[in-house]
């Protein structure tokens, strides 16, 4: 049996500190800490089988404990998941701090996810997936690869260009049906399309110029996801904001985005490849992931998000 959705990317063990404020550079401040399954393809994974949709992930681990956590965490969570050890690398790591209004900061360390290597990808399931998802948490070349050979396959294939990194180049964008940037990473990637934005701008951005912004990556979807003010779907004949879900209790934002993008893949096998509703299907999941604390913990399942839709009047 194959995955209908495939995700290639990062795992990472997540070292949460929550604070009341970030420490300023300089400064110390006392803290609480934990510790849990994080990455953002990783991450990604569980929102979607989290859903009922098979999921496969595809990663790479160090030969130590935290790798081993990782595959129990993923035998747990019923994702069809192909582990690669590097002995050479440890497992990735991120140091997280989450303040009290639920923002945080992210380093995170790759670490194996480096040199997960094309041929780590079961050819098979590159085959066979209808939704291959990807990030920037990993090896660029194998994410190039992994986009042009899912999409040689048919796939309809989705790119999170999270972390935004100084060696991603626009000819990754080649490949990618749904690319899913938050603001930030919109930014930069209309930076590598020689458009200047400055944030300043950004806030008091038309729809019309948005939708005009969205046009110039040349992807054929663009969804901008903007925090509690919800997302920006852009195709090239439609666009369309899904406004934020108001009134939640914020407690970490850490993963949201993750939430969103595994929801959403999972939302195209769930609705027929209906991006629009995918894309509210995936609003509601990032809506929840942000009431719970951690990133992968925080991942709503199925009939959670159907509840909250109902509490909503949102009919999908
Ligand atoms: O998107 C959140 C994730 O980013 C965390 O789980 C952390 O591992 C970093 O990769």
């Amino acid at each position: 049996m194959h995955p209908e959705i495939l995700v290639v990317g990062s795992y990472v063990q997540d070292l949460v500190w929550r604070c009341v404020d970030f420490p300023q550079p300089g400064e110390t401040t006392v803290g609480l800490f934990g510790s849990g399954p994080g990455g953002k393809g990783s991450n990604q994974a569980v929102a979607a089988a989290r859903t009922g949709v098979r999921t496969g992930f595809v990663g790479a681990i160090g030969a130590d404990s935290l790798g081993r956590s990782a595959q129990e965490f993923h035998g747990r969570e019923g994702i069809m998941a192909r582990f690669v050890t590097k002995k050479a690398h440890a497992t990735g790591t991120a140091a997280i701090l989450v303040n009290q209004r639920g923002e945080n900061e992210i380093i995170v360390a790759l670490g194996a996810n480096a040199v997960l290597a094309r041929t780590d990808v079961p050819a098979a399931w590159l085959r066979s997936a209808r939704v291959v998802i990807a990030q920037f948490e990993s090896n660029l070349r194998t994410t190039a690869f992994v986009l042009r050979a899912a999409r040689r396959h048919g796939a309809t294939t989705i790119l999170n260009p999270a972390p935004m990194r100084g060696d991603a180049t626009a000819a990754l964008l080649r490949y990618v049906d749904v690319l899913i940037p938050n603001e930030r990473e919109f930014i930069a990637l209309l930076r590598l399309r020689g458009v200047t934005i400055r944030e300043s701008q950004w806030r008091e951005m038309s729809s019309a110029r948005l939708q005009s912004l969205c046009r110039k990556l040349e992807v054929p979807t663009v969804i901008v996801t903007l925090g509690e003010r919800g997302c920006f779907v852009s195709q090239p004949d439609l666009s369309i904001l899904i406004p934020g879900h108001t009134g939640l209790k914020v407690v970490d934002t850490a993963g949201a985005g993750d939430a969103f993008v595994g929801a959403f893949a999972a939302g195209l096998r769930l609705f027929d490849g209906e991006m629009i509703r995918a894309a509210y299907f995936a609003n509601a999941a990032a809506a929840l992931a942000v009431t719970k604390p951690g990133t992968a913990a925080a991942m709503p399942p199925a009939r959670e998000i159907a509840r909250f839709l109902r509490q909503r009047r949102t009919s999908l």
